[in-house]
């Protein structure tokens, strides 16, 4: 076996050179293809070996009950979880006798190379048999942007120095055996067996399989077509039983001959859809595909992302690996979100089974973000999928004794899908994150459709959960307590800065847009009453600080806890959570993932320069990263008080998070809301962007080791690209106009095509903040040490 545990540092593609089964399960998230609707983890062509067989579909998932040891009312009583779909990507091989299998024989060479600009995953190896026959196989697949249900293989098989007897077997499968749960709460219930067989049907290279998940009742068809070229005689057989359909195809090759077989794969789902009507829609789908054909399908993959990377890519002069790190993480944001289409972004994509399949705030904070500003018509359908669970939410607020709708902490179907009520229910800033995702792609793209229809109810429904949940006390003053902010290290507490500052925004964006939008308003039942209490809520809201350290505290009263003892706790007591009780990290001073540090960021006008500074020292050294969240927030504060170097060293901890697997869990899936950090830590960071209301700001300045950094932006109907050099920025609008930016507080009109530029201020220096013991990131060499 040839042993290689990176990838190589190229600009447009990830290449893995050798195979190392150790790596297998990490890889086969790396190399996961998407289209946000599909997902196949990159898994061998033959299925085995493996870490971790994938193959999803956005949306379907399994019920299961969800047992509590001590039960309490409104707990949620099922749970939902992901499940292993039918494995469309399996084509297997035999030489001779032999199966292509490399656990066994000789790999002579074996690469994979994930190209992100041709939108396919290619593996190239050359393996000698047992007996020693050797040949060579080269496949490549691609998950369609620009055809939804569809998945698609080019495989062929060459002889290489003799003559080989080859058998390719062409399947679909269902009911796959999976490995057993490994203990982390952070990985997937795995269930056994969870697709009931319906039709089965298998000619002439045709193969459909259609089942059915036993208790959330969902409707699962998978159809593939092939085309198969090589030598005479080439002969077929077609097959398919329960879980298993099969196309064998049999041939004799001489040296330098080759089988080629081409795949077509083709899925759909329905939780109303009958039988018939799936399988005639999987049918269709394959007869679109198979009528461009595989080339024709390139052709589209390609032409999809030429598009994306005019709009989206991000340039950096200075460093490779960075560079690489970005335009892999733009790619695997892409796939996760671009076709989502009204179904959720969850936080591991379709990527792998990990936290369930649910979705999180990371969607609305970390990945709308991005895709705000490149891909913007993925966001509206990303929240109208928010829209259209509200039945449930409003549901859930019901249930919870609360007004408007209280959006799950963690989902697939809109139901709440948490059973540990402190970091689940508790969190309801996911509220107010939903709202400023409206807010922002409201402001961003102009969209007065979107506003009308989706943004006015959403921003409704989330300001009445504000004031049922929160209250004036004798003073006046509105507080929330009992909450769980971004921070799971604190909990039911009360006051949380995050939630109230984005609480406030939530209701004034709601106040403004029923103004706005008086006739939705009066449909939705707000009258001026209702409004007027929002805004009282909002002016009135607790924002607790901490008067003789000068900070804002990140809840009430918790700079007067004890703080952890960063000094007793060994390195290997890492992530806490999984060494430490609740109750004890609840009661200290210890910060899972930036909390405050964000609120800086999201709320940014609330506090002045001064306060970010000493409010970032303050919490560094309390921040342990116990979530890959956090890096990128904290890179982007870091960057904002001076501190660029730390910055640097955060946004690679953000970038390499999974294709260095930092966490050691990119088994179960990417971390797809750290791989969008990446541009947040870019792009908000060195590139300083903030957009709050119509005021769309960069104040630019680069760590030492960029050379340059450029990126693009859609905004308001306009395309920006600036570039950051060492000493000046320049902004060009390429088409649109005009657009009025903010560079280091100076006003900047910009017209099409004329670059503005201008000197970059230098920055003020202050003393470098502290992190925990072991908790420092990495240092990565550079001209500053
Ligand atoms: C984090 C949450 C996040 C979830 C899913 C947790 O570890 O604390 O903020 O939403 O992971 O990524």
């Amino acid at each position: 076996m040839i042993t290689q545990t990176s990838y190589t540092v190229e600009p447009w593609v990830l290449r893995e050179r050798g195979l190392h089964p150790d790596v297998l399960p990490q890889s086969e998230s790396v190399f996961a293809l998407s289209n946000g609707h599909i997902g196949w983890r990159g898994n061998l062509d033959e299925g085995e070996p493996h870490g971790l067989p994938g193959s999803y579909l956005n949306g379907v998932h399994e019920l299961h009950p969800l047992p509590y040891a001590e039960a309490g009312y409104g707990y949620p009583e099922s749970g939902q979880t992901v499940i292993n779909i039918t494995n469309g990507k399996i084509i297997r091989l035999l030489v001779d006798d032999e199966p292509f299998d490399l656990r066994y024989g000789r790999l002579r060479s074996h690469e994979r190379v994930l190209d992100l600009r041709a939108g396919t995953l290619t593996r190239t190896c050359e393996w000698t048999s047992p007996a020693g026959i050797t040949v060579r196989v080269r496949s490549t697949r691609l998950v369609s942007f620009t055809q939804r249900a569809i998945a698609a293989v080019a495989y062929e098989v060459e002889a290489v120095d003799g003559p080989a007897r080859v058998v390719v077997q062409s399947e679909l499968v269902a009911n796959e055996q999976l490995p057993g749960r490994n203990g982390d709460p952070r990985a997937a219930v795995v269930l056994e067996s969870p697709l009931e067989a319906e039709e089965q049907f298998a000619k002439d290279g045709r193969l459909r399989l259609v089942h059915r998940t036993r208790r959330s009742g969902l409707r699962v068809g998978a159809a593939a077509d092939h085309l198969v070229s090589g030598p005479d005689p080439t002969t077929t057989e077609s097959e398919a039983t329960e879980h298993l359909a099969r196309l064998t195809i049999a041939s004799a090759l001489e040296p330098g001959e080759r089988l080629r077989v081409e795949k077509f794969v083709s899925y759909g789902w329905s939780g109303t859809r009958s039988l018939p009507a799936i399988s005639d829609q999987v049918d269709a789908a394959l007869a679109a595909a198979t009528s461009v054909g595989w080339s024709g399908l390139l052709a589209e993959q390609r032409g999809h992302l030429d598009d994306f990377w005019a709009r989206s890519d991000v340039e950096i002069d200075g460093d490779e690996q960075i560079q690489q790190a970005v335009r892999f993480a733009l790619f695997h944001v892409l796939q996760a979100g671009a076709r989502a289409e009204q179904r959720a972004i969850p936080a591991k994509g379709l990527t792998g089974s990990g936290y369930d399949g649910h979705a999180f705030w990371d969607t609305e904070m970390f990945v709308l973000p991005l895709l705000t500003y490149t891909s913007p018509g993925a966001v509206a359908e990303a929240l109208r999928w928010r829209q259209n669970t509200l039945p449930a939410a409003r549901e859930r607020a019901v249930q919870l004794g609360l007004r408007g709708a209280a959006f799950p902490w963690r989902t697939i179907d809109g139901s709440e899908g948490s059973a540990y009520w402190p970091a689940g229910t508790a969190a309801f800033h996911v509220n107010a994150d939903i709202a400023d995702a409206v807010v922002r792609y409201t402001s961003a793209t102009g969209d007065e459709h979107f506003e009308r229809d989706t943004g006015v109810e959403l921003l409704v429904e989330t300001a009445r959960l504000w004031r049922s949940l929160g209250h004036h006390d004798h003073h006046g003053t509105f507080h929330i307590d009992g909450v769980t902010g971004p921070d799971e290290y604190s909990a039911v507490a009360d006051d949380n800065t995050y939630t109230n500052l984005m609480a406030r925004a939530n209701l004034l964006a709601a106040v403004d847009a029923v103004e706005r939008h008086p006739r939705r308003a009066a449909e939705l039942g707000v009258d001026e009453e209702e409004s007027a209490a929002w805004r009282d809520a909002a002016e009135a809201m607790h924002l607790p600080y901490n008067d003789e350290l000068g900070v804002h505290e990140q809840h009430a009263g918790f700079t007067r806890y004890q703080r952890w003892d960063f000094a007793s706790t060994r390195p290997d007591q890492y992530p806490l959570l999984l060494h430490f009780p609740y109750f004890d990290l609840y009661r200290k001073q210890v910060v899972k993932q930036a909390d405050l540090v964000l609120a800086m960021y999201t709320c940014s006008p609330h506090f002045d320069a001064e306060h970010k500074a000493r409010n970032f020292a303050y919490y560094e050294p309390l921040t342990v990263r116990d979530s890959s969240l956090s890096a990128c927030c904290q890179a982007v504060i870091a960057a904002e008080t001076g501190h660029l170097r730390l910055a640097y060293d955060y946004l690679h901890e953000a970038a390499l998070m999974d294709l260095q697997d930092l966490e050691h869990n990119t088994r179960d899936g990417l971390h797809i809301a750290s791989l969008a950090g990446t541009w947040m830590a870019l792009v908000a960071g060195f590139g300083g962007m903030r957009h709050h209301g119509e005021r769309i700001a960069f104040a630019p300045r680069l760590p030492e080791q960029f050379g340059r950094l450029a990126f693009t932006l859609e905004l308001r109907g306009c395309r920006l690209r600036v570039e950051i050099g060492r000493t000046a920025a320049t902004y060009t609008l390429l088409g649109g106009g005009p657009l009025t930016i903010h560079h280091h507080g100076e006003p900047l009109t910009l017209d099409a095509e004329k670059a503005h530029t201008r000197d970059i201020p230098p920055v003020k220096p202050r003393p470098a903040p502290d992190q925990p013991l072991h908790r420092r990131p990495n240092h990565r060499p550079g001209k500053d040490g």
